[in-house]
């Protein structure tokens, strides 16, 4: 199976992988039955690439494989990335001395807590539970500007697909204004993903503009109904 050549967020004209031998080792075993193109970046991010002078946040950055394509491809200003745990690869270790980065080791709900409240971009890819996601969204939520957007990996998990869904209902509840959710398949390398879920197009990226400012401390988040 061939994935679809053209991505909205990418012209289609070249094709790699970041890690070409890998790529070599899956195809000559057999192993690779689809073909990917070069996304640098994820949609939700791609969505804003236009903008200058960036302050965003990724939350849960393992190897800084999301990270870095944000640090290459994208205007940043400054980008704060959260993780409980420092990373191990001496590429993630360097890139994180870049002038532009701020590390934060810790949990994502204190950290949280703690960043500022004029941002463009919160990227949400730690904890993929609803009760956590939930937490972090609220928190989030609180942190960006209008015209922001927050954003998530992994859609298509149940934890995270709940929280989304809950977001949007609540924004709409609360703006009395339909909010539009984008959910997009990401066609960055995932190595570690069984190969019929990248070939049914997983994962899937997210991503909401924040229209008006959401930190109003009478806005709080209304699990959904169930039955
Ligand atoms: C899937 S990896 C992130 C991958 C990265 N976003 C990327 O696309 O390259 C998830 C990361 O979230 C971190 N994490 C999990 N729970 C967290 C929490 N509560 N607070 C901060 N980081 C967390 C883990 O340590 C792990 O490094």
């Amino acid at each position: 199976m061939v994935f679809n050549p053209i991505h909205p967020y990418d012209s289609g004209t070249k094709r790699f992988w970041f890690d070409d031998e890998r790529h070599e080792e899956r195809k000559l075993s057999g192993q690779l039955s689809l073909e990917v193109i070069p996304v640098k970046l994820r949609p939700s991010m791609a969505s804003i690439a236009g903008k200058k002078g960036l302050k965003g946040v990724e939350i849960g950055v393992g190897q800084l494989q999301n990270s870095i394509n944000i640090l290459n491809n994208m205007d940043i200003a400054q980008l704060i990335l959260v993780d409980l745990n420092y990373p191990k690869t001496p590429t993630a270790q360097n890139s994180i001395q870049d002038h532009r980065v701020t590390f934060v080791q810790g949990n994502s709900l204190q950290a949280l807590e703690m960043l500022p409240n004029d941002l463009d971009f919160i990227y949400l890819d730690g904890h993929h539970e609803y009760n956590f996601v939930i937490h972090e969204i609220t928190k989030a939520l609180k942190k960006i500007k209008a015209g922001g957007i927050i954003a998530g990996h992994d859609y298509d998990q149940s934890g995270v697909n709940l929280a989304v869904q809950t977001l949007f209902m609540n924004t709409w509840m609360f703006t009395k204004r339909k909010p539009t959710l984008y959910v997009e398949s990401c066609l960055d390398e995932h190595n570690q993903y069984p190969l019929e879920y990248l070939e049914a197009g997983f994962p899937i990226d997210w991503w909401m503009t924040v229209e008006q400012e959401m930190k109003d401390p009478q806005f709080r988040i209304n699990h959904l109904r169930n039955g």
